[in-house]
């Protein structure tokens, strides 16, 4: 199995032209991003391993940018911030052979005045119900875009942004993502609409495991997240024997080189207007444009912190350092790509820039009046300033 591996490693080497160390780091963690897996057992044992609950066969499955309701993953867990005792905290739609799906899923859309929300209906429930206190809520990919450039922010210069107990009295709070590490240490989260992975191999890792049930280092288990009541699934054919993981350290690397290098969207044409409307309705102080070591402004719009949204956008769902009513404010860069896959805020309800900063109450709640009072002309340069982002 390891010889098959590095195999495949071989394979893909002289498939790319003679390349500096860097490119091809890249090139192969790229066809490693795209690769789709399949299950256990498979002709070629090197591409095995997928399940045997999954949601998706590749990562590109989800991050290439489609609207599709599949490629959005259904988040399971308590106000505790516990998972389901049987399904964890994602229900996968996918088993291997012989293994059932955790459940079908149905998303319907409701009215809710001028807004729009969602109502999901589990059908075909593989393992008996779900807990009484287990809530599921839908989360759409977040882009890959840029997100090297999120990695390398530096944690000092997030945390001049946080304020947890509004010690300057604006209503804006903002609170770091603390969370305990694999090794026990606190660590900052950043990635994930709950900012809770702190970094890309961890998010990588996560990816693998939860979404696709590949085994890492990080998540040695090679069942991904079958829990210990569904024995069907922990039993079914693995893509890897007990000493080794299905996906190795290397292969794991290559994909966060690909991820570190992934090019940012391109910054649209200068709307200085729009951009002034922006921070004076206070936009800004929560999509901040933080900067790297060496000075530079990263035009992501986000501060990577959580930030409490109010009642609206509360999923009863504790995850990692957030509440149930936090978010870590989302990068607004790429917002067209957004638009076109589908949906705006963390389940897609938003369906244009104005229909997301109507869902802004809590600590955005003032933005959301200001903007409300805005002269025509200001609100849409505001608005064409977002859309241009
Ligand atoms: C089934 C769909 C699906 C698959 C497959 C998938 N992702 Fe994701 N990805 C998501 C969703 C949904 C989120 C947001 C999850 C959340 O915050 O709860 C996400 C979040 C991320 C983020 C965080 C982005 C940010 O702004 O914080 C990264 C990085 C990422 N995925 C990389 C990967 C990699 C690498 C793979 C393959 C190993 C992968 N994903 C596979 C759906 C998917
Ligand atoms: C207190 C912090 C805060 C303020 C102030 C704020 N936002 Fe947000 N914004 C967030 C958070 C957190 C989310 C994610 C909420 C979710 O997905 O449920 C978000 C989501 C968004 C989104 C959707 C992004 C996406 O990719 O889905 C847009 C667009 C947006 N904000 C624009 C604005 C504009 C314009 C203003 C000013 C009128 C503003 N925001 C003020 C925190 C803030």
């Amino acid at each position: 199995m390891v010889r098959n591996r590095l195999t495949l490693l071989a394979i893909l080497i002289v498939s790319v032209p003679a390349l500096a160390t860097e490119t091809l780091d890249f090139e192969i963690g790229k066809s490693l991003f795209n690769r789709n897996w399949v299950s256990a057992p498979a002709s070629t044992k090197a591409d095995d391993g997928l399940g045997p609950l999954s949601d998706a066969s590749s990562c590109a499955a989800c991050h290439a940018g489609e609207r599709r309701d599949e490629i959005m993953v259904i988040r399971l867990g308590n106000a505790e911030g516990n998972g389901d005792p049987v399904y964890g905290h994602q229900l996968q739609r996918r088993g291997s052979p012989g293994v059932a799906p955790e459940a079908n899923v149905e998303i319907a859309w409701h009215a809710a005045g001028a807004l729009r929300t969602a109502s999901i209906h589990l059908t075909d429930l593989g393992y008996g119900n779900l807990a009484a206190t287990t809530r599921y809520a839908l989360r759409r990919p977040l882009r890959i875009a840029g997100i090297g450039l999120l990695a390398r922010i530096p944690e000092a210069e997030i945390l001049t942004r946080a304020d947890p107990n509004d010690a300057d009295g604006d209503g804006v709070s903002g609170r770091p993502a603390w969370i305990i590490g694999n090794d026990g240490k606190r660590v900052l989260g950043r990635f994930g609409w709950r900012a809770s992975e702190p970094t890309l191999r961890a998010q990588t890792e996560r990816a693998f495991f939860q979404d696709m049930g590949l085994s890492t280092t990080g998540n040695a288990e090679s069942w991904g997240e079958c829990t210990e009541v569904q024995p069907a699934c922990r039993s079914a054919p693995q893509g890897a024997s007990h000493e080794e993981t299905e996906i190795s350290d290397s292969m794991r690397d290559l994909v966060v080189a690909f991820l570190n290098e992934a090019p940012a969207p391109r910054v649209g044409s200068p709307n200085a207007r729009g951009e002034k409307v922006f921070g004076a309705a206070g936009c800004a102080a929560c999509h901040a444009t933080p900067r790297l070591t060496e000075g530079r402004k990263v035009l992501a719009y986000t501060d990577l912190l959580l930030h409490d949204l109010g009642p609206g956008l509360n999923d009863g769902i504790k995850e990692g350092a957030a509440e149930p009513g936090e978010w870590r404010t989302p990068p607004l860069w790429g917002m067209a790509a957004s638009l076109r896959a589908g949906g705006l805020l963390h389940d897609v309800r938003a369906r244009n820039v104005e229909e997301a900063i109507e869902w802004h109450d809590g600590e955005a709640a003032k933005a959301r009046a200001k903007m409300r009072a805005l002269s025509d002309a200001d609100k849409a340069a505001l608005l064409a300033f977002v859309n241009g982002l």
